[in-house]
């Protein structure tokens, strides 16, 4: 059965810090930022914004009343989750306006959920075939302020219905994945920030794809002059970029500088929002079809999922006829030039800026927020989410 994306979408939110500045002010040498790491623009959640309202906004900007009808899974992937016990997927799914009958889950493992959710919605579409599921992957990345992991910080969410004969990206197999118990990025329950061995994780991203795309050419039988694109998991665009370099002598170099100018439009969003874990390959995806001109039906397109602690997966897919039509191209570039720039000391402010913790009661300026949907605060240990 032809089974996969057939509906993308995204929300970053409405502020962000430009990574000039940042440097200028943490005295680093601004192309360490633009060129080193690959990143222009960070995106910053105000307190309004939670992985649910990411979620559910991402969500809200793809969904008709046809998939509404159909959807009978919401996996709802994130390691930013705002309880221990709901889960996330259950707020999406009434601030979605959802039917009852729906199986609704909070899928983690790092930045690799969504990809294990998209995996488990194939499966679920295989034997339900007139069902539609919906995968979103939605998170904000905080590292703390002045620290080594600061400049790939980001936030947003990427909503995708997974359905049969779906309109833009049909999955293949096989798939190759693999497991290690490693310490290259983990985040202990009392913190809100992520603790990371910044050179251990970027050596064991590469390991990890160095092993699935071996064990995937194997399976496959494809090499590499097979894919018109590869798309990453990026916690900074640099990061894909040293991934895509470690095989590009696999091919001539007509196809690799075809592979270099498609990593180039794959990191074009990325580069503008920073890095929304979950979310930040499904958002290079996404970047790659809607910013690339010469991308056509039947292009075969890899992807590698990482997540750290750790588990990867290498899979490809191939774009369907008339994609291009079910995108949302003019509203996602609205929402990027919309946004509003906050200097460093307004984004510090903004990132200490917290949803109380010590069980005590909270009310948020929704004004300040343009989003729809929206967390107007807490009380009595609820969170009180509203769409406007
Ligand atoms: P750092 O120590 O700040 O940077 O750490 P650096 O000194 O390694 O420099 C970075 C690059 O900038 C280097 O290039 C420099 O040469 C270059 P590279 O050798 O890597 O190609 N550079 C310059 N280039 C131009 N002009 C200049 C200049 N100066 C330096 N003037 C690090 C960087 C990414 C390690 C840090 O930011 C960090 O720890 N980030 C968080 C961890 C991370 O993103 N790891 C990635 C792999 S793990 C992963 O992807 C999973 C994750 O998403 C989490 C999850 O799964 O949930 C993180």
């Amino acid at each position: 059965m032809n089974i996969g994306i057939d509906k993308i979408g995204f929300y970053a939110p409405h502020l962000y810090v430009d990574m000039v500045e940042l440097a200028k002010v943490r005295g680093v040498d601004p192309n360490k930022y633009i060129i080193g790491i690959g990143q222009e623009k960070m995106a910053i959640a105000p307190p309004t914004q939670d992985s649910v309202t990411l979620a559910s906004n991402a969500a809200k900007s793809i969904l008709d009343e046809d998939d509404k009808k159909k959807i009978d899974l919401v996996i709802f992937a994130t390691e930013t989750g705002v309880d221990h016990s709901k889960s996330g997927a259950a707020y999406v799914h009434r601030l979605l306006g959802l039917k009852p009958s729906i199986r609704s889950i909070e899928l983690k493992q790092a930045c690799y959920a969504a990809t294990a959710g998209i995996q488990l919605a194939k499966g679920h579409i295989n034997l339900h075939p007139d069902k539609k599921a919906l995968v979103i992957a939605s998170d904000i990345a905080r590292y703390g302020l002045n620290t080594g992991g600061e400049a790939t910080q980001g936030a947003g969410s990427v909503a995708m219905v997974i359905s049969k004969d779906p309109n833009i990206l049909s999955l293949e197999e096989p798939n190759t994945y693999l497991s290690d118990d490693i310490m290259d990025f983990w985040r202990p329950s009392y913190s809100d920030t992520a603790m990371v061995d910044g050179k251990f994780s970027n050596e064991q991203y590469l390991r990890f794809f160095a092993e699935t795309w071996r064990e995937h050419k194997k399976t496959s039988n494809l090499s590499l002059e097979d894919y018109t694109a590869l798309c990453f998991h990026l916690p900074y665009t640099k990061m894909g970029l040293k991934a895509l370099r470690t095989i590009l002598d696999e091919v001539d170099d007509e196809t690799q500088e075809r592979l270099k100018e498609h990593y180039r439009t794959s990191t074009i969003y990325n580069r503008n929002i920073g890095n929304i874990y979950t979310g930040s390959l499904y958002l290079s995806l996404l970047s790659l079809l809607e910013k690339s001109e010469n991308m056509k039906a039947g292009d075969r397109i890899g992807l590698f999922s990482y997540g750290s602690g750790a588990v990867g997966e290498f899979f490809s897919g191939i774009l369907q006829e008339g994609y291009r039509q079910h995108l949302h191209i003019t509203s996602h570039k609205e929402l990027l030039d919309s946004r509003q720039a906050l200097s460093v000391r307004e984004y510090e402010d903004v990132f200490q800026e917290r949803v109380p913790t010590d069980g005590s009661s909270a009310s948020f300026d929704l004004e300040a927020d343009p989003a729809s949907i929206v967390l107007a605060g807490i009380d009595n240990h609820k969170r009180q989410y509203v769409a406007k």
